[in-house]
């Protein structure tokens, strides 16, 4: 797991655990504090068996999310319309906070991956850039 995103509108985000050894571990996010939005809603995204699943191919005009590696791993490919950046998402407590004109690719699943995604909003196809030219120009002109 990265420790610095260099791409524009992405950061890091660290949720706070208690290592109940040998109990588990607990994760909490809340909102205002580790998540800095209102969640209004989360998916998650499991039984990623074929190695050549690719994911995302698209950036959102408005939507914040955080996207989370609960279990296993995966390449989180980013760009931002200048700065590209893969990150390997291995770590169940970082998560890539993301807010508007983000381009991401997911790929590389681990088949025990599981990823958790806490959304500032509910699901609008409107507010998907699926093209990656209309992602340039969106861009240029915002
Ligand atoms: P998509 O966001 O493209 O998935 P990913 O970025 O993980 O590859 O969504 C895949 C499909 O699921 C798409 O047809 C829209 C639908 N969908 C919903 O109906 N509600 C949701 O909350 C999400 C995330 C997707």
């Amino acid at each position: 797991m990265v420790k610095k995103i260099k791409v524009k509108n992405a950061s890091i985000i660290k949720l706070q655990f208690f290592n109940d050894f040998p109990d588990g571990n607990l994760v909490i996010g809340e909102e205002k504090k580790s998540v800095p939005f209102p969640i209004k809603r989360f998916y998650f995204i499991n039984s990623l068996f074929n190695k050549k699943a690719i994911r995302g191919l698209h950036a959102h005009k408005k939507l914040q999310q955080i996207i989370l590696c609960i279990n296993g791993s995966f390449e989180l490919h980013l760009d931002d319309g200048q700065t590209k950046q893969k990150i390997l998402m291995n770590d169940p407590y970082t998560g890539v906070y993301l807010r508007a004109a983000v381009w991401r690719v997911m790929k590389k699943f681990s088949s025990d991956c599981v990823i958790l995604v806490v959304a500032s909003d509910y699901y609008r196809e409107s507010d998907y850039i699926r093209d990656y030219q209309h992602f340039l120009k969106y861009i240029k002109n915002d």
